[in-house]
């Protein structure tokens, strides 16, 4: 039997982020499935989730998403229909490396399609779902502290991890960290503008740009970009620009290019 944790509601941050709902949750299997939920039965766009702990967290691809107590900002937000478009994962991301940045001071980049990287190392991910009548992003950012060692074990291929206290001593509470990533999301979704500009968000964010890169998908080309729908531009080793839609990509090292 599933154990079932207490929740409370956070009606002071709910009025200081315009949110109509904010939950905090003490334990929760992953606050993606609590965000779905709540969206199925009706709650506003806009509804946010956050959990101290996950004990079920997921990340992309079906991996394990390390949610230990208190370490960083597990939250999902409730989303709308009219908010759902190709590019909707990359502005999810682009919207938290903005606050990231000027909330702790540090300049986060990002790995296609939305990996968030301090010096070149994973602080944060975004997992966007949905389905029959619901849609909702699920963000995981390592705030205090980072599984590193532990996630190298799984994939020695993986980016490792760090935390954003890593880096800088500007460290506000999770619960505040996730109003404004909830807030920036939402305003970016509103203003036509802030969906215009994300492939020029993303140019300034990232890291793969014009390296040699191996993709699921396509194998290997340079990246190059984003087009308007927030695809990978792969160019191919005869010059034709090919886009990657999903799967994994990773920049290949030097020491593979010898191999
Ligand atoms: C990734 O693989 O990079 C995406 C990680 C997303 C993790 C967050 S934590 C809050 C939400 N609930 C989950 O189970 N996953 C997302």
């Amino acid at each position: 039997m599933k154990a079932i944790y207490p929740y409370s509601l956070d009606t002071v941050r709910e009025r200081e982020y315009g949110l109509p709902r904010f939950e905090v949750w003490q334990a929760i299997s992953s606050t993606n499935d609590r965000a779905r939920e709540l969206a199925v039965e009706g709650s506003p766009r806009g509804s946010l989730v956050l959990g101290w702990e996950q004990t079920e967290g997921r990340g992309r691809h079906g991996s394990l998403w390390f949610s230990a107590a208190g370490d960083g900002v597990w939250m999902s937000l409730v989303l709308g229909a009219n908010d759902v478009t190709t590019h909707l994962p990359i502005l999810v991301g682009i919207s938290c490396a903005e606050v990231i940045e000027e909330m702790a001071g540090v300049i986060v980049s990002i790995k296609w399609p939305n990996d968030l990287i301090i010096n070149g190392r994973k602080v944060g991910g975004v997992l966007v779902e949905m389905g029959d009548g619901w849609v909702v992003a699920g963000i995981g950012i390592n705030v205090r502290r980072s599984p590193s060692e532990s996630l190298q074990a799984f994939d020695d291929r993986a980016l490792p991890a760090t935390s954003i206290a890593e880096h800088s001593d500007r460290i506000s509470e999770n619960p505040d960290f996730a109003g404004h990533f909830a807030q920036r999301i939402l305003e970016r979704l509103d203003a036509r503008k802030g969906r215009d500009g994300v492939v020029d968000s993303f140019s300034t964010r990232d890291i793969l740009r014009d390296r040699q890169v191996h993709t699921d998908e396509l194998g290997i080309g340079i990246a190059r970009g984003i087009d308007e729908c927030g695809m990978l531009l792969l160019e191919l080793e005869d010059g034709a620009i090919v886009k990657v839609r999903s799967g994994s990509v990773r920049a290949i090292t030097s020491s593979e290019e010898e191999e």
